[in-house]
């Protein structure tokens, strides 16, 4: 998508769709006011004058249109020479958050606008909306690439098909403002990653693998020129990463850690750690868990979906820090082999573990990647993680818990999620719970106890034993890694949650 900016009177622009922003209080004024004039046409193409030209406003009343947030009304305008024009409903918010998130909405809404129209080339009069502030611009821009997505690899029918709209080609602004266009490039560059993200949660478990994740980690890495170090079992064997090792036991897909890294030109001292959770597939091992429970395990690799995503972002967007990508991969399957509930392992930290439940697995293979980032030197550990149900319970399903043992890092990630129009929510790591992971015969117990709630604190209470003295904070996005249905920018599936945040965090730092 091409985006330019019109300042100039435009007699005609070119285009096959018109959008036209109209406030609630303009669509009020025009009560009986404005009236065809069929002498005229349009010259800035603000709402007012568009109407007024085209005598619409008692469509409007016949319609119900009122400039209400995101209601749109349609009308097909050969008179001005475009095939259609589309008035869409604009209020300014109050409130910061809901402010970005209006902008987004917005530009999805433009998004769908324009494919329901088959439209390339759309003309938009901002009128009253203005795209003067970068994060409000950013958020527009947002909401227009991710809603430019689809998910059809595995459709016989619709691929390749004319029915699937391939996006907006030319995008033309009208407007007397000033815009800092050229942040395109940079929001293209998040955008893109956050479907790249999506595209790893929406294959297939057969197909997306550990191994597969090890290969589009070495594509972004050649792409991108961001070193890349792989350690295959027998590494990790060497290395004592058996937790990890633990939960690839049952399976006869090999596990890996992947570790991606980005240094920027002039050294930093700041190292920052992504850790995310890759495991392709959770059955939940022995501790098997319920048909239905297991139909979308495939998205339990959606930490390491958004890290291997971020990583490409940040590898174009070059921030000033240095950072470190841990991605632990495999599957959580049964075999003769698997791990029993029981069973003690002794991880890389050399702490040993009480493995209860098999199904509590990622935190086992966090722990082992989250040694290993602290041990190369990580002073700031981010881990993203579909970790709990429980964080589920505690949150629903719009929302992502934030765990953190720094009140700084906490506060910057939660600016950075804002921004992103990610929402996350701190939750606390309740010391007296840290009872509830002892263990009778090991150092730790991988589950809490049940009857006593909190699980997904208790979860991160087991990670933040295998962290020293690094700033760390921990994303659960068990809720919000995958949604059944559309919601505005994102599709139903995966929603590549946690890349924007990751990125504006480390461009933060
Ligand atoms: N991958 C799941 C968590 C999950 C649940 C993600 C629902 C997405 C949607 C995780 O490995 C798991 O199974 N956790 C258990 C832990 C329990 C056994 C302590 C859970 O939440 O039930
Ligand atoms: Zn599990
Ligand atoms: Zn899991």
């Amino acid at each position: 998508m091409k985006i330019t900016i019109n300042r100039s009177n435009l007699a005609k622009p070119a285009g096959d769709l018109l959008i036209v922003v109209a406030t609630k209080e303009q669509v009020l004024s025009f009560k009986n006011k404005p009236s065809k004039n069929n002498n005229k046409t349009p010259v800035d193409f603000s709402c007012k004058e568009v109407v007024s030209t085209l005598g619409l406003y008692k469509d409007f009343e016949l319609q119900e249109f009122e400039g209400k947030e995101g209601q749109t009304i349609h009308f097909s305008s050969k008179e001005i020479g475009i095939p259609h024009l589309v008035f869409i409903g604009w209020q300014s918010q109050k409130d910061l958050f809901s402010q970005i998130d209006a902008y987004r909405k917005f530009g999805s809404i433009i998004f769908s606008t324009a494919k329901k129209y088959g439209a390339k080339n759309v003309i938009l009069s901002l009128d009253k909306l203005s795209l003067k502030n970068s994060s409000h611009l950013t958020a527009f821009i947002e909401g227009i690439e991710l809603t430019n997505y689809s998910y059809d690899k595995y459709k016989s029918s619709e691929k390749g098909s004319k029915k699937n709209y391939s996006g907006i080609d030319n995008l033309i602004l009208l407007t007397k403002e000033t815009l800092q266009i050229n942040l395109h490039n940079d929001v293209k560059a998040i955008t893109d990653a956050t479907l790249l993200a999506r595209d790893l949660i929406n294959l297939s478990p057969r197909d997306c693998t550990p191994s597969h994740l090890v290969k589009v980690a070495r594509e972004v890495a050649r792409d991108t020129k961001l070193a890349v170090r792989v350690y295959d079992k027998d590494d990790l064997a060497k290395m004592g990463a058996n937790l990890l090792l633990s939960v690839a036991q049952g399976s006869d897909e090999p596990p890996y850690l992947i570790n991606l890294n980005y240094k920027p030109k002039k050294p930093s001292s700041k190292i920052v750690a992504l850790v995310g959770k890759g495991i392709t597939f959770d059955s939940g091992g022995l501790s098997i868990k319920s048909g239905t429970g297991m139909e979308d395990m495939k998205m339990d690799m959606s930490g390491a979906a958004a890290v291997i995503a971020a990583m490409k972002a940040i590898a174009i967007l070059k921030p000033s820090v240095e950072v470190r990508a841990y991605i632990p991969t495999t599957e959580n399957m049964i075999n003769g082999k698997a791990t029993r509930p029981g069973d003690v392992i002794k991880g890389l930290s050399g702490k040993t573990v009480e493995i209860l439940n098999t199904d509590a697995e990622g935190r086992l293979i966090l722990a082992d990647a989250l040694h290993l980032a602290e041990k190369e030197g990580a002073k700031i550990i981010v881990d993203i993680a579909t970790l709990t149900g429980a964080i589920v319970v505690a949150l629903g399903s719009g929302c992502a818990g934030l765990f953190s043992n720094n009140d700084r890092l906490a506060q910057q990630l939660t600016t950075a999620a804002d921004q992103s129009g990610e929402k996350i929510w701190r939750m606390p790591l309740v010391d007296e719970y840290k009872q509830y992971i002892k263990s009778r015969v090991a150092d730790i117990k991988n589950i809490g106890n049940a009857s006593k709630g909190g699980g997904s604190i208790t979860a991160a209470l087991f990670l933040n034993e295998f962290i020293d003295k690094a700033a760390w904070a921990h994303l659960d996005i068990a809720a919000v890694a995958f949604q059944d249905s559309d919601k505005y920018c994102n599709k139903a599936g995966g929603v590549g949650f946690g890349v924007r945040t990751l990125v504006k965090l480390v461009r933060s730092l």
